[in-house]
């Protein structure tokens, strides 16, 4: 798996975000060199978890500032945002668990999930925002 880097495409727009997301793709690299390198199942573990706690912020703030804007795809944003928080537990419940979680196959689907949502669902409150006075 390649690292993530940052491109045109993910630009939201909103600094507060771009910030947010560059800091996402950093967690999501770290934890893929430390899987790279072989390191223990606690380090990955531990990786795992501040990303998960990073998820969490970033997705409650993303939230907050549709809410405060009144941007009518919140309903929908948040649906997505669950169910992309839904399948990180999980693996992280099955890796604490000792249950076998194939970690690198994890960390494409991470990749995956998290490009998808900000080059898709992302782009479309930002220009809302933008015309509120938030960027
Ligand atoms: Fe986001
Ligand atoms: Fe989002």
């Amino acid at each position: 798996m390649t690292l993530l880097t940052w491109n045109h495409a993910c630009r939201v727009r909103v600094r507060a975000m771009d910030d947010q997301h560059g800091i996402l793709m950093d967690a999501m690299n770290e934890l893929r060199l430390a899987v790279v390198h072989g390191g223990g199942r606690e380090q990955v573990s531990k990786l795992l978890d501040q990303l998960i706690e990073f998820t969490r912020m970033h997705f409650a703030s993303e939230e907050h500032l549709m809410e405060q804007s009144g941007f009518p795809g919140l309903a929908d944003h948040r649906r997505l945002h669950h169910s992309i928080l839904a399948q990180i537990l999980e693996a992280a419940h099955r890796l604490q668990y000792g249950e076998g979680v194939e970690m690198r196959a994890l960390l494409c689907s991470l990749r995956d999930w998290f490009i998808e949502h900000i080059e898709g669902a992302d782009q479309e409150y930002g220009p809302w925002l933008n015309d509120r006075g938030i960027d």
